[in-house]
């Protein structure tokens, strides 16, 4: 299974950039722009990853934002990423950022935009490694800057395939965003959001991203087992789930395996993902292998999850078509059939 899953042609929807930054990266940005740290070891800021929930994941995740400041940083930061994909067998990737979380600090949004896409063209060149960008708004900060993050946005429109939504979701619905999201949808960006588990008022939080905002896609979104009629709208909408099993154990302690095997069972576009790797110690593999050697998932189902991933990617039908066909090919030696 190892060997199947590290040569599984994968996609990778779900990744925070800013969720990967590994302790070892985060002490040297620390150490290089002089920017002071609790935690002076990789082994004692892994020790601090000790959240239950997503305040506390949150808290330390805007911490490690702190040492990132120049271009050069967010290059690297990226490219490390990439890097990392590549090796475990990634061909393409969506990832989100925040950069509400960097201009806070002052570090200007072209700053930041011009590291990561640097670090986007030598993944393709060098590691022939696809990406786009999610520009993600963060729910606990007003309407009004992430309006004023969207403008900012528009000379680097070609970078960005989409805008989303995370951060804390306490208190903060989708509705709260619903003029951004028009303009971003007129703007021709593509629209998800987080329903973090098990959030409070998380059913209605899903509605609305169906209903109001007319989502593409939902981050999480797990909880919408618990409504059928919501089961049968994101089947008829080919709306897909982007979940993530390692993060949900850190946050709501469970794998999440049984729902996300129901939701296979049901149609609904669900897929894999690893979310903040660097925190939750485990990429897109480790949560493959989570699965497997855990909840017992079978080639067909990993297959099925993989096969969900590229059909909802955000990429022309011609190039989600060569990447299904390079998945077909790849099962095709491991006589895997078809999930049903
Ligand atoms: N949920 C909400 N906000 C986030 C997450 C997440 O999983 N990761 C980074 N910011
Ligand atoms: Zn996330």
């Amino acid at each position: 299974m190892h060997e199947f899953i590290a040569g599984l042609p994968k996609a990778e929807l779900h990744v925070h950039l800013e969720g990967t930054l590994e302790p070892e990266h985060c002490l040297a940005l620390a150490q290089r722009n002089g920017i002071p740290l609790e935690h002076k070891t990789p082994e004692a800021l892994i020790r601090s990853y000790d959240f239950c929930d997503l305040p506390s994941f949150l808290k330390v995740y805007y911490s490690g934002i702190r040492v990132l400041v120049t271009e050069l940083d967010f290059f690297e930061l990226a490219f490390r990423y990439f890097q990392r994909a590549a090796s475990d067998g990634v061909v393409y990737v969506e990832a989100f950022f925040d950069p509400q979380a960097h201009t806070v600090r002052g570090i200007p949004f072209e700053v930041m935009m011009n590291g990561i896409h640097r670090a986007q063209c030598e993944a393709r060149a060098v590691l022939g490694l696809e990406s786009n960008l999610i520009l993600c708004f963060l729910r606990d900060q007003s309407a009004e800057s992430a309006a004023e993050h969207l403008a900012m946005s528009v000379p680097f429109r070609e970078w960005i395939v989409g805008v989303g939504l995370d951060s804390d979701e306490k208190n903060n619905p989708p509705s709260k965003f619903v003029t951004v999201f028009a303009d971003a949808h007129a703007q021709g960006y593509k629209l998800t959001m987080h329903c973090d588990v098990n959030q409070m008022n998380t059913l209605d939080h899903i509605r609305e991203c169906l209903d109001l905002i007319k989502v593409d896609r939902i981050d999480h979104g797990l909880n919408c087992l618990e409504d059928e009629q919501l089961c049968n709208a994101l089947v008829e909408r080919g709306i897909g789930l982007t979940i993530c099993p390692v993060s949900n154990r850190f946050v709501v302690q469970s794998l999440t395996s049984d729902a996300i095997r129901t939701m296979l069972r049901k149609g609904i576009k669900v897929t894999v993902n690893s979310d903040d790797p660097a925190y939750f110690r485990a990429y897109i593999n480790e949560n493959l292998m989570a699965l497997i050697d855990e909840a017992g998932f079978t080639k067909e189902e990993i297959k099925q999850l993989m096969t969900n991933a590229f059909e909802i990617a955000w990429l022309p039908d011609a190039r989600k078509a060569r990447y299904l066909q390079q998945l077909e090919q790849y099962a095709a030696k491991y006589a895997i059939t078809d999930f049903c």
